[in-house]
C-alpha cells in the first residue's frame, strides 16, 4: 500500500466551525423559604407543602450550574467566562444570597419552591446574559434533590 498517501497539510485541525460546545459553570447561594400559598387554607398548605410548610421557614445551601452553548470563537471561548461570572454574581447570587425568599419581589405571587427559583433564575439570565446560548439552569437543593430547566 505504499501508493496511498494521505495529506493533511491543507486540513484545518481542530475544525469547531460545526460542533456545539457547552459550557457548565457552578455558583453556590444559601436561602430561606417556607412554601406556603395565601390562596390555601392553613390545612391545605400542610397538606401540600408537609414540612417545608412550618412557619419559620428553613434554608438551603443551593449550588447553581449554569450551562451555556455555542461555537468555539476564534479566542478558543463560547464566550468570556469572566462577563458570566460577573452577571450571575450580579444578577442572580447578590440578590438572593442570605435571603427570605418568600420576601423578595419575584415571589410575591408565586411560591418559592426551588422549581420555582429556579425558573426565576433561568427568566433572567436568559434576558440578561445574551453573549452565549442559556441552555440550561440546574439548582441543586440538597445533595439528594435538584431541579433544572432547558429549552
Ligand atoms: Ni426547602
Amino acid at each position: 500500500m505504499s501508493g496511498v498517501s494521505f495529506n493533511f497539510s491543507n486540513t484545518q485541525f481542530p475544525d469547531f466551525s460545526m460542533a456545539k460546545a457547552h459550557l457548565h459553570r457552578r455558583y453556590r447561594f444559601s436561602a430561606s423559604h417556607r412554601l406556603h400559598s395565601e390562596q390555601m387554607s392553613d390545612e391545605e398548605n400542610r397538606a401540600t407543602y408537609g414540612k417545608c410548610n412550618n412557619p419559620h421557614g428553613h434554608g438551603h445551601n443551593y449550588v447553581l450550574e449554569v450551562t451555556v452553548s455555542g461555537q468555539v470563537d476564534n479566542n478558543g471561548m463560547i464566550c468570556n467566562l469572566a462577563d458570566l461570572d460577573e452577571c450571575v454574581r450580579c444578577q442572580i447570587v447578590t440578590r438572593f444570597d442570605l435571603e427570605n425568599l418568600n420576601m423578595r419581589e419575584e415571589f410575591a405571587n408565586i411560591v418559592p419552591t426551588t422549581e420555582n427559583l429556579c425558573t426565576v433564575i433561568y427568566d433572567i439570565l436568559k434576558r440578561e446574559f445574551r453573549q452565549a446560548h442559556l441552555e440550561r439552569v440546574r439548582l441543586e437543593e440538597t445533595m439528594m434533590n435538584a431541579f433544572e430547566i432547558s429549552n
